[in-house]
């Protein structure tokens, strides 16, 4: 079988390139085994002709592979039959300095999948939080080094805004989403370093004030073409360094080259069917940084 993950070591190296630096990762992830395209929740989704289960498997567990060879840690949530888009396990739960916030789904086609992902961190974690609002997770949250940007407008309510930042203590900033096709803000944005908050987006997903706000607070952002968006280039995953790239997004990938990230690009079209790509099957597990005494 040939790997659906293809690598593109060409990184910049004269004195001009910003040095981008990996940092280790834990990601949880869901095998698409129950994979299937019968409800349509956003645009993309057409119920229809029979997804292709193997092709599914082998994009997944090559983007799998690709995160393990890199160093990240990746674990496994088990899929349970009847909910085809648990594998877009970044809309499970917040995970932000070891303090997880479970989802809330917006459509009762998704609902159940929240118990699953509390579950499996209870048993790891002793900080789980049910929220009241209804939130889709990393689906609309970014993490950046002290601030959380939150979309709305489809699926997460701008209440969950504020319960996130009460129970993170981060500020949160609200972004507010105009395009059904970028109906999750991870569809619209990504943060490429989350050290020094430099990111990527499409503003035509974005309402003319949360642009100017974009604008305003990240002017050296990436901004993806219609192109990049198109084949949701911007669901992204980055350490910091590699960036594993929805496959087609050649003027984004050009971008990332050229600011200094070693893109990676990723066929997943059979998921694309679902609506999601790279960052919607990654759940990232961020924990505490601080506070350890040392031994
Ligand atoms: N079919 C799924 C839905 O509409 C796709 C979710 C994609 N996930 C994401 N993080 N954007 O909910």
């Amino acid at each position: 079988m040939t790997s659906t993950v293809l690598a593109r070591p060409t990184v910049l190296t004269g004195p001009d390139a910003p040095v981008r630096r990996a940092s280790p990762r834990t990601y949880l992830m869901c095998p698409p085994t129950w994979f299937d395209v019968s409800y349509a929740i956003n645009p993309w989704m057409r119920p229809g002709p029979p997804v292709d289960g193997a092709l599914a498997l082998a994009q997944w567990s090559a983007l799998v592979e690709s995160y393990r060879a890199a160093g990240h840690r990746v674990d496994l949530l088990e899929p349970v039959p009847g909910l085809p888009d648990m594998v877009f396990a970044a809309n499970g739960a917040t995970v932000i300095d070891g303090q997880v916030l479970q989802a809330r789904f917006a459509t009762p086609e998704r609902a159940a999948e929240a118990a699953h992902h509390g579950a499996w961190h209870a048993t790891r974690s002793s900080s789980v939080t049910l929220p009241d609002a209804v939130n889709e997770a990393e689906g609309d949250y970014a993490v950046l080094a002290d601030r959380i940007l939150a979309g709305y407008g489809f699926r997460t309510s701008p209440a969950a805004h504020l319960e996130l930042a009460r129970l993170t203590g981060r500020p949160v900033i609200s972004l507010e989403l105009v395009d059904p096709y970028f109906y999750h803000l991870d569809v619209a944005l990504t943060v490429l370093d989350d050290t020094r908050d430099h990111l990527a987006y499409y503003p035509p997903a974005f309402s003319p004030a949360s642009q100017q706000l974009l604008a305003e607070l990240f002017p050296d952002a990436l901004i993806a073409d219609d192109a990049d968006a198109a084949c949701l280039g911007l669901n992204c995953v980055s350490d910091g360094r590699t960036v594993w790239v929805p496959a087609g997004a050649d003027h984004l990938v050009g971008l990332l080259t050229a600011a200094g990230y070693a893109p990676v690009e990723v066929d997943l079209s059979e998921l694309l069917r679902g609506g999601g790509s790279v960052k919607c099957c990654t759940q990232e597990i961020r924990l505490p940084t601080k506070g350890f005494a040392s031994c």
